[in-house]
């Protein structure tokens, strides 16, 4: 099992805490508002801990469920408080309409995260692809990304730990692609599947 770390104590650090307890793992909630942090820890229960914002967090897996502004400011802050660690951002940095990104260039989130992350933190990009309420109510793929390899091993085990399928898309610059493929799940909750309750998934077809 997996020890975790949520800087941020949303709605996505509930859910996806949720199921990390309920697979076993050991959770800390971190926040800048560390009453919510304290309040977030006793709700999701199962020994889940309320750590101080900016200390060194003590998963080794350390997932930033921050509005996507926020990310790269919490990662800058945190220094080298984040060295060794796996960074998992989770954000969808949409523009004002829903139907593009706010960066205009080939980059993420996550790429932008690993300009300001320790040499040592290896970061990725996961879970943007699913609705919250999808990840309460059902069992979506979820899509990640990254360079090191050891990372995306230990990533992968904490995604099975959830019961979700775990998928690889490849090195950490296919981040932007993922966001992209937020961008589309937006698109289709609009227009051709007009609600909110589905995931992007893949189907393997067997000739
Ligand atoms: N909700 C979804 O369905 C969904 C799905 C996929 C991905 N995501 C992504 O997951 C991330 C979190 O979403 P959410 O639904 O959990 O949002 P949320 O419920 O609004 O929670 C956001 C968290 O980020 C914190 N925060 C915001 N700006 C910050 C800043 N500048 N510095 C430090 N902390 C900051 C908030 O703290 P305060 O309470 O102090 O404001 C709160 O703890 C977002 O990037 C979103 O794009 C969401």
């Amino acid at each position: 099992m997996s020890s975790i770390t949520f800087i941020g104590a949303g709605n996505m650090a509930r859910t996806i805490g949720t199921l990390a307890v309920a697979g076993g793992n050991t959770v800390e909630i971190m926040a800048r508002d560390q009453v919510k942090a304290e309040v977030l820890a006793k709700t999701l229960g199962g020994g889940t801990t309320a750590g101080k914002w900016g200390a060194v967090p003590a998963g080794d897996i350390v997932i930033t469920a921050l509005l996507y502004a926020g990310v790269v400011p919490a990662v800058e802050q945190y220094g080298d408080a984040l060295a060794g660690k796996t960074i998992v951002d989770i954000s969808n940095p949409f523009n004002a309409t829903f139907d593009g990104l706010a960066h205009s260039e080939e980059t993420s989130i996550a790429q932008e995260v690993a300009k300001v992350a320790p040499a040592s933190a290896s970061v990725m990009k996961a879970f943007n692809t699913i609705f919250r309420n999808v990840l309460e109510n059902g069992r979506p793929n979820v899509f990640f990304a990254g360079d090191n390899a050891r990372a995306k091993a230990d990533v992968a085990e904490f995604i099975e730990s959830l019961r979700l399928r775990p998928l690889d898309v490849g090195g950490l610059k296919m981040a932007h692609w993922l966001e992209g493929m937020g961008v589309v799940t937006m698109g289709l909750a609009g227009n051709g599947v007009g609600h909110w309750d589905f995931a992007l998934g893949v189907d393997e077809i067997n000739s």
